[in-house]
């Protein structure tokens, strides 16, 4: 089996000192984690993006980064956008399409694409969700995550049946991408997800906030 993506999307949450401080208590019970087979990816926001790069390679934690977002748009006059270019610099991933983007900020098919675009073009990996088997995929995605709204924050996750369902529909229509399921996962019930077919990791949000919590997570 190959690795497993364990991301951790932190959503609009930390200051610097506490982004700072979960890194601390990660690199000091680093020999506590079980990194055997995993990517192991951590979303922070925009502005803490620098700093938690910086902190991983100077401990030289086994790491990556990804950005919650990104521009649809290349580099120019759009006030307040962060562009793939501009992410490049520090992390290696992108999620994109996230259903609190589409409820909260009007996310649509159009927007989604022309962000996919500018960030494959950037050479960032793209984490797409989709909260159901009906969205598209767009092209050059690599990694998708399935995430139902009802089961993000709710304590209700989607059962190992139905998330399994939904795979084998989206493999059938996307053979190449590699499937995550996010949604209320926490460190007492990712053992029930390890087992379904075509599983390749998780995005994980309220979970991956404390770093004890998280630690325990990787090695569930
Ligand atoms: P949750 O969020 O783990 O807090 O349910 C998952 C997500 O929205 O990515």
């Amino acid at each position: 089996m190959d690795k497993k993506y364990y991301i951790a999307n932190w959503k609009s949450n930390k200051t610097s000192d506490e982004a700072v401080n979960f890194l601390k208590v990660l690199q000091e019970n680093i020999d506590r984690v079980n990194f055997d087979k995993k990517e192991v990816i951590i979303a922070p926001p925009f502005t803490l993006l620098e700093k938690c790069k910086n902190i991983i390679d100077a401990n030289s934690l086994p790491i990556k980064l990804s950005s919650q977002d990104v521009s649809p748009f290349p580099k120019g006059a759009y006030t307040g956008e962060v562009n793939a270019q501009q992410i490049k610099e520090f992390a290696s991933y992108v999620i994109i399409g996230h259903s609190e983007r589409r409820r909260y900020f009007n996310e649509n098919e159009r927007i989604i694409s022309n962000k996919v675009g500018e960030a494959v073009e950037s050479g960032l990996d793209v984490i797409q969700c989709v909260q159901d088997e009906n969205d598209k995929v767009e092209e050059h995605v690599s990694l998708v995550a399935y995430e139902p709204p009802s089961a993000i924050g709710s304590g209700n996750p989607d059962s190992p049946e139905h998330i399994a369902e939904v795979f084998n529909h989206i493999s059938d229509i996307y053979p190449k991408v590699k499937l995550l399921y996010g949604g209320s996962v926490n460190e007492k019930n990712i053992n029930t997800f390890l087992n379904i077919k075509n599983l390749s990791g998780f995005l994980i949000g309220g979970a991956s906030l404390n770093a004890d919590s998280f630690i325990t997570l990787l090695n569930g």
